[in-house]
């Protein structure tokens, strides 16, 4: 097998809303994601008479065994299409900040499902490899089609809409991390007050509009964060604004926080601003 070379790209929230908790013990969502250039570099081969599946990285921290998504994606793969996962080695070149709301580890994963789909020609089209995703995480299926979309329940339930009109990003990671499951049980615990009018952003959308998407990103697990946590998030918004962002708002569970901008310089000065203080800061695009 000829070395597979593919791009995993990050996800943002555009909006973020938690709609309630399900038997099954996950979260309601209706969430709009977007796509950027950001991305990390996914290679997969295939060491001839070797045992089991391996994923090394850059990272040396990023767990090598099925606990790493990209490995349970081309273990779930294998046993959807019959084929011998035996050997295949992952090696993933990380650019996306890690637990950090921006759909890393599942964009890896669906880089792995996309890619072998093609190399081995499974003939999935992509419906089918996100049903697949699903089984390995919520944010997997959205990370199969990328662009512009809607997804609920679980994460799973898409809807393609149209594309955001092409804007720069800056994208902000503080130096802590979040537990994801602990920000689930966190929202549960309160009333959510303020939701975002993703009926809005949708509209906005429709119309290319992309000051008005940008004025309606909101997430609501930026109102549980702790409040040191919350300070910092409302920092780093507020130094995105300052620059000239059309918005800010946070991704996912956090912590990245990220501006869109229709100019560059000001985007560029923002990045600027923010890598003082934080060196992961990125300008990218969306896509
Ligand atoms: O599906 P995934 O493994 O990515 O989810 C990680 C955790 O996030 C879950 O264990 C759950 O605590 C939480 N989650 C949730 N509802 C969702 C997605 C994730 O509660 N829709």
């Amino acid at each position: 097998m000829t070395p597979i070379v593919t791009e995993a790209r990050a996800k943002l929230n555009l909006t973020l809303d938690v709609l309630g908790r399900r038997e099954d013990g996950y979260h309601d969502l209706c969430m709009v994601m977007q796509s950027v250039a950001l991305c990390d570099t996914v290679t997969i081969e295939r060491e001839e008479g070797g045992k089991g599946i391996k994923v090394r990285s850059d990272l040396d921290f990023l767990p090598s065994g099925r606990n790493n998504l990209a490995a349970a994606a081309a273990i779930r793969l294998c046993d959807e299409a019959w084929r011998d996962s035996d050997g295949l080695r992952i090696r993933l070149d990380k650019a996306i900040p890690v637990c950090a709301g921006m759909g890393g580890g599942s964009s890896d994963a669906a880089a792995v499902l996309r890619a072998l789909n093609e190399a081995w020609k499974l003939g999935y089209p992509r419906e089918r490899l996100a049903e697949i995703g699903a089984d390995v995480g919520s944010d997997v299926p959205y990370c199969v089609l990328g662009g512009t979309a809607l997804a609920e329940g679980r994460g799973e339930r898409l809807t393609p809409l149209p594309a955001l009109p092409w804007c720069f990003v800056v994208i902000c990671k503080p130096h802590f991390s979040i537990s994801t499951p602990e920000l689930f049980e966190r929202i549960d615990g309160m009333k959510i007050s303020c939701h975002p009018d993703t009926k809005g952003m949708l509209k906005a959308l429709e119309r290319g509009d992309v000051l008005g998407v940008a004025r309606r990103m909101y997430n609501v697990f930026e109102d549980v964060l702790p409040r040191n946590q919350g300070s910092t998030v409302a920092e780093i918004k507020d130094i995105l604004l300052q620059h000239g962002a059309l918005g800010a708002c946070m991704s996912g569970t956090g912590p990245t926080v990220f501006g869109l901008y229709d100019d560059i310089v000001k985007a560029w000065r923002a990045c600027h601003a923010l890598r003082k203080s934080y060196e992961q800061t990125f300008l990218t695009v969306t896509v």
